[in-house]
């Protein structure tokens, strides 16, 4: 078993959403518990009723599961009335600490990041086709371009460049097209302009879309990766410690390999690889004659050597990319695609598997709230 040290420096990864920064630096642990084989932690929250006690269950069991910890059980009470001053006071924070309330990420069931290690592959138009195709499922769904440098969402969506509306909550109000609610830089940045921002300031962008937006419900939030593996990757990995990763490779070998860096790095930041999905998998002519332009079987290769599953081949079609300069789908436009049968496919798939962090969620509505109080002190539930 790890040590008590070995595993506060652990806890270290468990970020407050709200305040954003972790809970050991917060004071926020209150107890570890060292059994012979298992690990309790206790932390505390500002609210006895705070919605993100979700967050912290995952987040915890993620950093333990690190330490080779399986067996985690998380509790939380509440900082007392002084406890919650001092930090307040820490943090030179004026008007009250946040109650877990204003941050809608705990709404979300799935976050689901699209990613590839490589560009071109097909990343942003499955994001756009598998969001409709779960809106066809029924599913609430929201898509976060994270592409900050090289968005392409807005336009796939027919959405120009109009600005978010703000909501009397200054809340960032996502903008819609097809059911699906969408987030993009693309929204505030001057059509064509580059983005260059690194580190912070692009943690502090991505922070904001996911904190800043009013999002609602949602069954999935979709992220599109930009290409390549690090920093968006990495700042999301902290931000949701629940989100999972859909791979994209093409048939291709080559692309295959470094699609396996991609995952390789995604479990560097501890996400999980959920599956993967091979978009390009051959051209079949109007005639019925199949060319397999980009090679045959690397989708199922790379699923097989990350033992996950392959959700689905999307074929190249010529509407699928034509519907994507004309902003609209494929899969809502013409069902009857062939790609857009097999993104439909990959959808179901997707909510055929959806664990959803459900036992977590639903144990918690019952789990009580422990109270450490100072005796005599009232604890105003906020
Ligand atoms: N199955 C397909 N059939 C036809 N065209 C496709 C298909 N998949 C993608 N394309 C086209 O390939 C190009 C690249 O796709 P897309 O922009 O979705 O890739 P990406 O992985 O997001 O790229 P980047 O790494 O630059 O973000 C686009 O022009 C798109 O319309
Ligand atoms: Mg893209």
């Amino acid at each position: 078993m790890p040590t008590r040290e070995e595993i506060l420096e652990a806890l270290k990864s468990v970020i407050d959403p709200e305040i954003r920064k972790d809970v050991v630096e917060l004071g926020m642990v209150r107890e570890i518990t060292i059994g012979d084989d298992r690990v309790d932690v206790m932390i505390s929250l500002t609210t006895g009723g705070c919605p993100l006690r979700n967050h912290f269950v995952v987040a915890v069991r993620k950093a333990l599961r690190g330490l080779g910890v399986d067996e985690c059980g998380v509790e939380f009470d509440v900082l007392s009335p002084e406890e919650k001053a001092a930090l307040q006071k820490k943090l030179g924070m004026s008007s009250g600490l946040p109650t877990g309330d204003a941050a809608g990420l705990n709404a979300i069931r799935n976050v689901i990041c699209v990613g590839s290690g490589k560009g071109g592959v097909g990343k942003s138009s499955l994001t756009v086709n598998l969001a409709a195709a779960l809106v066809a499922e029924g599913k609430t769904v929201g898509v976060l371009d994270a592409d900050v440098w090289g968005y392409s969402i807005p336009r796939m969506f027919g959405l120009g460049s109009d600005r978010p509306p703000i909501s009397p909550q200054r809340k960032i109000l996502p903008l819609e097209s097809q059911g699906v609610k969408i987030m993009s830089i693309g929204f505030f940045v001057p059509e064509d302009s580059a983005v260059v921002w690194r580190g912070p300031m692009l943690h502090k962008a991505l922070n904001q879309f996911l904190e800043d937006v009013e999002w609602g419900a949602l069954d999935y939030l979709l992220i599109d990766l930009p290409p390549g593996t690090g920093d968006v990757s990495m700042t999301l990995a902290q931000l949701l410690p629940q989100a999972q990763f859909l791979l994209v490779t093409t048939p291709q070998p080559a692309a295959q390999k470094v699609a396996k860096r991609a995952a390789e790095m995604a479990t560097k930041v501890s996400l999980d690889v959920l599956g993967v999905v091979e978009n390009m998998s051959g051209f079949t002519t109007p005639g019925g004659e199949r060319f397999p332009i980009f090679g045959e079987g690397g989708g199922q290769e790379l699923a097989d050597e990350l033992d996950v599953p392959l959700f689905g081949k999307v074929p190249l079609t010529m509407p699928l990319r034509v519907q994507a300069d004309a902003g609209v789908p494929i899969v809502a436009e013409d069902p009857s695609d062939p790609a857009s049968q097999a993104v439909r496919q990959v959808a179901r798939g997707l909510i055929a598997v959806e664990p959803q962090l459900p036992p977590v969620l639903e144990d918690l509505a019952e789990l009580p709230v422990m109270q450490h109080e100072p005796k005599g002190a009232s604890l105003p539930m906020a």
